[in-house]
């Protein structure tokens, strides 16, 4: 078998493509309007060219971080998406085996198509993050992410960049729609038919801590100004994204608004950062530029639609050790401490 760096990312996704329905192809690979922000977000990193350094005498690398506290095995985790059911039967809970197996973190999204205790207790053990989606009830909102504290996530992921749903035409055109043999899992419980959940604002940053017990991220910031109120209001974490094209389009590409993130946030509050992250030297300019962590979210899709639990395993490992060896070419001992220099702009 090949070496997991030798992961080939587009040619998974032209699999991927071809196993699944084209309805639900297209709804994984869309993004918003124009799908701007979709097309640039890769394109956008390969604007950072690597500064390599020699002669250190360099022969192995730290990978393992600390995210909030929780220890993992590289800083790359899986992004929180939608519907896993429909890529594969092993769903989300084939991506809490695999992000067990490899030693990453998992967001599990409120849009799941398991039930959040179900996930939560597959590889109890391994760390987990819960995002928090709001709900058309806010009673419902709000016993989410009690429960999602119950059941032992270990933050609350807020998704700060759906105040309405982005434009998507591919859907639109689709007609995309959950079949019924694939409920969400994470229908409301109670039964009163209640007020429309207000638009969220700071201060909901602070309150739904509370609720949960958690530390709060937020997760779609891509201004200076908004992390910085972010972190005032008491976020712990903030993660830039443009949800992966799926919202404000055309919208700044991460890899441009993670800098500027990086400075307003400083060391007050971790900085993560998703979107358009294909390969080991993707994530090591995100690492240069200031992130704490990466995430994916499209190739972790392609994983489990091509080889469920074990496809996302092979994307995770492949992209970690692509990573490793990024770092050994370019004499950077520790993911902990990329330094910025690492990486300058390409002319
Ligand atoms: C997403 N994303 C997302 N984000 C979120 O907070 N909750 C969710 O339920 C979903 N669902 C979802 C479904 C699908 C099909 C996609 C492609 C994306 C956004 C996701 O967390 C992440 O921000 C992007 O996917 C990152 O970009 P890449 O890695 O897909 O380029």
């Amino acid at each position: 078998t090949a070496a997991p760096e030798h992961l080939d990312l587009a040619a998974l996704e032209a699999e991927a493509a071809a196993l699944l329905p084209p309805a639900v192809a297209d709804f994984y690979a869309g993004g918003a309007e124009s799908e701007t922000t979709l097309a640039e977000a890769p394109a956008a990193w390969r604007t950072w060219r690597l500064r390599p350094r020699v002669l250190t005498g360099l022969s192995a690398v730290r990978l393992r971080t600390s995210l909030l506290g929780s220890d993992v095995a590289t800083p790359i985790g899986i992004a929180p998406w939608a519907y896993q059911a429909l890529a594969h039967p092993d769903g989300e809970r084939g991506s809490a085996r695999a992000a067990a197996a490899s030693g990453a973190l998992l967001t599990v999204s409120t849009s799941a198509s398991a039930p959040l205790a179900e996930v939560a207790a597959t590889e109890p053990g391994a760390p987990k993050w819960f995002q928090l989606y709001r709900q058309h009830s806010p009673a419902h909102t709000d016993d989410l992410a009690r429960r999602a504290g119950q059941a032992g996530y270990r933050a609350l992921v807020l998704t700060v960049d759906l105040p309405v749903l982005g434009r998507r035409l591919r859907d639109v055109a689709s007609g995309f729609a959950l079949p019924a043999d694939l409920p969400p899992g994470n229908l409301p419980t109670e039964s009163a038919v209640e007020a429309e959940s207000p638009v969220w604002t700071v201060d909901d940053i602070a309150r739904f801590g509370d609720l949960s017990g958690l530390p709060v991220v937020t997760k779609g910031v891509l201004r200076g100004d908004d992390a910085a109120r972010c972190v005032q209001a008491g976020a712990a974490a903030v993660w830039v994204s443009t949800h992966g094209g799926r919202q404000a389009d055309p919208a700044v590409a991460s890899a441009h608004a993670l800098p500027e993130v990086v400075d307003a946030v400083g060391d007050d509050a971790e900085v993560y950062v998703d979107g358009g992250l294909r390969s080991g030297s993707d994530v090591f300019t995100a690492l240069a530029l200031g992130a704490d962590a990466v995430f994916v979210g499209r190739p972790a899709i392609w994983g489990l639609a091509t080889g469920g639990a074990d496809g996302v395993s092979r994307v995770l490992d492949g992209l970690t050790a692509q990573l490793a060896h990024t770092m050994l070419l370019c004499g950077v001992p520790d993911v902990r401490s990329v330094p910025r220099d690492a990486v300058t702009p390409a002319r």
